[in-house]
């Protein structure tokens, strides 16, 4: 995508909204994990701020790793084909496994990914998800926290991103394309 095919819409979910949210389901998932140590994922790289900001939230011992996904299509289309660009580090096997995710949008992603780690064998697994789009779900995944649902918009801020741009804006922006690629 070149530099002038979209530009920032309006605040949708501000810095210290996002905040807010964040520190109620840290809350929620130290207490559901209270006696355990969770093995916390981030898909990278579009989760790696929720996921930094999400661990500082949870008072509980915890371990966590990294994935990095990638698509063969382009970056506001999902093909639902996706390849491992950067394994994890560590088995997942009998560990109690959070995936953190930027937004579910089809699914496809996740359910990929869901179906790749169960077969790691892990004691358990859930799902957070910063951002949800239920309008555009084309499969049915299990998401147990969700930060926000959302209208069907493209966004970015906060890890999110158009062709590798406004991953580091604070807040969640609507982007306004020029042409809808989808
Ligand atoms: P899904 O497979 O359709 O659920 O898409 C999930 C992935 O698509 C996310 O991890 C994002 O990388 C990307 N994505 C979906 N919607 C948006 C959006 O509104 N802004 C930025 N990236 C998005
Ligand atoms: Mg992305």
């Amino acid at each position: 995508m070149e530099p002038g095919d979209g530009f920032l819409g309006p605040t949708l979910i501000d810095a210290e909204t996002i905040q807010n949210r964040v520190r109620e389901l840290g809350d929620q998932i130290s207490a559901d994990y209270r006696g355990k140590m969770p093995h916390v994922l981030a898909i990278l790289k579009g989760a790696s701020i929720f996921h930094a900001d999400l661990v500082r939230a949870i008072r509980l011992e915890l371990s966590f790793d990294f994935i990095a996904l990638g698509s063969y299509g382009d970056q506001t289309m999902t093909s639902g084909e996706v390849r491992i660009l950067k394994d994890l580090d560590e088995s997942l096997d009998g560990r109690d496994v959070l995936l953190v995710e930027d937004i579910v949008d089809t699914g496809l992603t996740l359910h990929y990914l869901l179906k790749n780690l169960r077969a790691r064998n892990p004691r358990s697994l859930k799902v957070a998800a910063l951002l949800n789009k239920p309008s555009r779900r084309e499969i049915e995944v299990p998401v147990d926290y969700i930060g926000f649902d959302i209208p069907d918009e493209f966004v970015v801020g906060y890890g999110l991103d158009y062709g590798q741009r406004y991953r580091n804006l604070p807040e969640i922006h609507a982007l306004q394309l020029n042409a809808d690629p989808r």
